[in-house]
């Protein structure tokens, strides 16, 4: 076990190396690529582990949450300028809680950059387990104005009940919540203007070390390449 926030990265080829190798020293990383060799070839000389490693596939901090980025899109279909996913598709990773190795739906994440900017917009699309527990998100905010797209399951957020189809602006700076995932879980889409606001602010305790090391993480990745 390590204390280091853990993120899967998908992609270790010209374009995503240099990026995963900026993130090896902080990160408990997760390595996949199309190549094996590959994998192999960056675990020995930068560290981190191969996807092959399996159970504990981007983790994070809290044992409870997954990441992945996919800044390489080459390994999952990018063709002709597009690419295609679902949320039962191949660029999703189970994390690495109990539940996930249990055989359990456990919480998903996608990360998704548009455009240059490095602060620019953020597609994240989550897709969260069941609640069996009542469990409770505090209210917090965002430094990034947000909008909420709920596909399947309902959410609660202050009193009111969300389900598929619905649509939620958030603006930025603005307290919400608390929020509750329904017993069905949830698979959202939620985009940000602003990569640097993509983390909550606890409306209590600030920012905490796991929202940190997002926004760290993300301020990373979102450097250009080198060349
Ligand atoms: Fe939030």
């Amino acid at each position: 076990m390590t204390n280091k926030p853990t993120v899967g990265f998908i992609g270790v080829g010209k374009m995503g190396w240099p990026m995963a190798s900026r993130l090896a020293a902080d990160y408990d990383l997760i390595v996949s690529d199309a190549s094996d060799e590959r994998v192999a070839e960056f675990v020995r000389d930068l560290g981190g582990r191969p996807a092959s490693d399996g159970a504990t596939l981007a983790r994070m901090q809290d044992g409870q949450g997954g990441m992945v980025m996919a800044k390489n899109l080459q390994n999952v279909k990018y063709q002709h300028g597009h690419i295609d996913w679902s949320f039962d598709s191949g660029v999703w990773f189970d994390d690495g809680s109990k539940a996930a190795a249990a055989g359990q739906r456990a919480l998903k994440t996608a990360m998704w950059f548009l455009g240059d900017d490095e602060d620019g917009p953020m597609v994240v699309c989550i897709d969260l387990p069941p609640n069996t527990t009542g469990h409770v998100t505090p209210a917090h905010s965002h430094a990034s104005d947000q909008v909420r797209i709920i596909i399947t399951g309902t959410f609660k957020i202050g009193n009111d009940w969300y389900g598929p189809g619905d649509i939620r602006f958030q603006e930025a700076g603005k307290i919400y919540g608390p929020e509750m995932t329904g017993p069905e879980g949830s698979r959202q889409i939620l985009i940000f203007n602003k990569r640097s606001g993509v983390a909550a602010d606890d409306r209590r305790t600030g920012r905490s070390a796991a929202a940190e090391a997002m926004v760290k993480f993300i301020a990373e990745m979102s450097k250009p390449a080198a060349a």
